[in-house]
């Protein structure tokens, strides 16, 4: 009886392990100290926010409607402000690479973490919740985000998806 009980239970553990493995979501990183950051996946609502979630990558590079809607979004965040009208550069540094200030930028996931939660060298987080201390319900949304990160790379050569 015991040992069925033990053999049942570490069933139950593989299980739960393969179960795991298969919905493995992305983990997501801090730039500003590399620890983890927690984004609540009921925000990533729409397919292309979830097939980021599940892999990283960004289904709105290259979609032209897509990338037009992250042209306005990137305006009504005053990210045009320091990026400048084309992400090239302004008060803040340039976004279309190819060399980005903090290397992961070369990656969709990479530019997500550091828009979404910020750096510390004078870029505050823009994520939804992050952004505005006063109203948890300012920030930009995954899926916005992932629309600004096409409008950036459509400027570029780098793509986020190599
Ligand atoms: C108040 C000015 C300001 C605003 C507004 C702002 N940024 Fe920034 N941003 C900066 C500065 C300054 C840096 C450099 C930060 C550093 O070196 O740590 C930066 C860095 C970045 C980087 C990293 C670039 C690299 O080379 O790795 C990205 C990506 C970025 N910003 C995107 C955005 C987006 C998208 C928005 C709008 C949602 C935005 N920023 C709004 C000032 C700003």
């Amino acid at each position: 009886m015991l040992v069925r009980k033990v053999f049942m239970s570490s069933l139950l553990v593989s299980l739960m392990a393969i179960a795991s493995l298969a919905s493995a979501d992305q983990s997501f990183v801090k730039t500003t100290d590399g620890s983890a950051l927690k984004i609540d996946s009921g925000l990533f609502d729409t397919p292309a926010a979830k097939e980021f979630l599940a892999t990283g990558k960004n289904s709105y590079v290259g979609n032209a409607e897509a990338v037009a809607k992250g042209k306005k979004i990137f305006g009504m965040y005053s990210c045009t402000q320091c990026h400048g009208p084309e992400a090239k550069g302004q008060v803040g540094p340039g976004l279309v690479g190819p060399t980005f200030r903090y290397t992961k930028d070369a990656t969709n996931k990479g530019m997500f973490e550091t828009v979404w939660a910020g750096t510390n060298g004078g870029m505050g987080a823009k994520g939804i919740g992050l952004m505005d201390a006063t109203d948890p319900k300012n920030g930009v949304t995954p899926d916005e985000l992932l629309k600004v990160i096409a409008w950036i790379r459509s400027n570029g050569t780098v793509t986020g998806n190599e």
